[in-house]
């Protein structure tokens, strides 16, 4: 009887692994790239890429060179490496689509219904959308209301209530959350209250804040399983924190707030008009803009503000920068009336924080830029080779490998504050491989039809940011000689990478 059993197992066990290599493996043609199966079945190689990325995609690239495909959750990934050759995914030829990607991922991480016009949902044009309120005529306004709101939320509100004659101690992680979550969430949502200085109101508005910061915080933990195709079911309190984020963003509560961004208003306005979405649904495409204002922009702040306080040239640098600009409009500090104002022609004109945030990307950034094959085609490299592509495989740019090349970037792993800045203190925009000018050496705003449509607010909150506790705080680290911590890996493919652990500082108000 046991012998029978086992031999039904064997069977079986040996119909599937046939099964399998018939089926699940594939064999590469002529003209193709080398591909690289893995040995676990459905999931290829994710295990060993997932683990550490940059060290997998170095190691197939010395050992198959500028192209190699991998298969990863059931789906092959050609690896291009070449910078050179990045025009050729970048300029978005007619054989790759770039909308089935984002668009299910969305819907996967976010649980709206689908927002790709061809499935019939809406017929909202989303990156116009975009272009019209994130960026162009748009920026000056959302400029204006971050500066008001920053200073507000660090010397106005109790959120950090900061003092001339004691040191308050932070980390800069917890520092940058509070300040820059509060600060954007407001620009971009609104205040429930207008001006309103009513302290009961006041207290309302901060929990709501507080809240939605526990909430964005909870369902972001778990972004990287959702992204990879687990369901939210499976993790209660992250699905109840984008639910309980979802009902906040319920047309009848946004509609009460004032001062709502022109992004907000013209979503909700085109979902209403244009879409067939239910409410919740429409609900759920502004968490997806929580999302993608602030998962980016937290640890970009982070990463800046522990670089620049790490290094004595770069505050000195930074600080001399901002006192100029401040002087040149005649501006004063005051931390009880704050009111600085930095135009976009100010925030243009800061060459060294500038470079002071590039560098911090160069060094956290790990996104990747995905296209997919909408049929059989030749891809064109560089150096003249061609290689056929099947249809609905992935080709994939993975630009941590141009910002860790050290024939790119000399002393790749260290951050020097001015590697962005040229021999007369401007922006440095030539960058070289073997004597070679690159056109693409800079990527953590991903590239082509894709590029991040938030990317200039971005940079200029963050600068604001950096120039107001430059402005108003003395700050230090708590620990001189602290290590940068190592980057959280469990992120990588989907942007800037956060902090394994926090670092701690102290800050306290400068005496004008
Ligand atoms: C340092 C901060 C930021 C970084 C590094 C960043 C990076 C990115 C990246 C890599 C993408 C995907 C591009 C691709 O798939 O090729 C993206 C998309 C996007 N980002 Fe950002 N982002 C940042 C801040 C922002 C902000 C502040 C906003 C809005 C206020 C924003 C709005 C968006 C939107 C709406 C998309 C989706 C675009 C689309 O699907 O067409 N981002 N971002």
């Amino acid at each position: 009887m046991i012998i029978t059993v086992s031999l039904i197992w064997f069977v079986v066990i040996s119909f599937c692994c046939c099964l399998w290599l018939a089926l699940g493996i594939r064999k590469r043609k002529p003209g193709e790239p080398p591909v690289e199966n893995g040995l676990i079945p459905y999931l290829g190689c994710a295990v060993q890429f997932g683990a550490n990325p940059l060290e997998f995609l170095r190691s197939r690239q010395n050992k198959y060179g500028h192209i190699f495909t991998c298969k990863i959750a059931g789906k092959y990934f050609h690896f291009l490496c070449d910078p050179f050759s990045y025009h050729a995914v970048i300029r978005q030829g007619r054989h790759l689509d770039w909308k089935k990607f984002h668009f299910s991922t969305s819907v996967k991480a976010f649980g709206h219904d689908s927002m790709d016009p061809r499935h019939g949902y809406t017929t909202e044009n989303l990156h116009q959308t975009f272009m019209k309120t994130l960026q162009g005529e748009a920026l000056p306004s959302l400029i204006e209301t971050m500066m008001e709101n920053l200073q507000s939320v660090m010397l106005q509100s109790d959120t950090l209530s900061p003092s001339k004659d004691r040191w308050d101690v932070d980390g800069i992680f917890a520092f940058c959350y509070k300040v820059m979550f509060e600060s954007s969430y407001l620009t971009l949502f609104g205040k429930d209250l207008g001006n309103d200085k009513n302290a009961a109101r006041q207290e309302a508005q901060k929990a709501l804040v507080l809240n939605t910061l526990e909430n964005f915080k909870e369902f972001d933990k778990i972004f990287p399983a959702l992204v990879a195709g687990l369901p939210i079911h499976v993790f209660k309190s992250a699905h109840s924190a984008r639910e309980n984020l979802a009902k906040t963003m319920l047309a009848e509560n946004l509609s009460k707030r004032e001062n709502v961004s022109d992004l907000i208003s013209l979503r909700m306005l085109l979902n209403d008009t244009l879409s067939t979405f239910n409410d919740l649904s429409k609900a759920r495409t502004h968490v997806a803009l929580l999302w993608a204002s602030q998962a980016n922009t937290l640890p970009t702040a982070f990463w800046s503000l522990l670089h620049m306080i790490r290094s004595p040239e770069a505050m000195k640098a930074a600080n001399e920068e901002v006192k100029n600009i401040l002087e040149s409009s005649g501006q004063r500090v005051d931390p009880s009336k704050p009111q600085l104002t930095l135009s976009r022609e100010d925030l243009d004109n800061m060459p060294v924080i500038d470079s002071i945030i590039k560098e911090a990307m160069r060094l956290s950034s790990a996104s990747m830029n995905i296209r997919v094959a909408k049929e059989d085609f030749l891809l064109h490299l560089d150096n003249q080779e061609s290689y056929r592509i099947r249809k609905d495989d992935v080709i994939a740019l993975y630009p941590q490998m141009l910002h860790f090349d050290p024939k790119i970037y000399e002393d790749p792993l260290t951050y020097k504050y001015d590697r962005y800045l040229d021999d007369n203190g401007q922006e440095k925009t030539t960058f070289y491989r073997e004597g070679r000018k690159l056109r693409y050496y800079y990527m953590p705003f991903g590239s082509g039809v894709t590029k991040c449509p938030g990317r200039f607010f971005a940079v200029h909150e963050i600068k604001q940011f950096l120039a107001l506790v430059l402005s108003y705080f003395n700050m230090e680290l708590l620990d001189s000689a602290v290590k940068v911590p190592p980057l959280d890996q469990s992120r990588a493919g989907l942007g800037i990478l956060q902090p394994t652990y926090d670092v701690d500082f102290r800050y306290k108000l400068k005496t004008q």
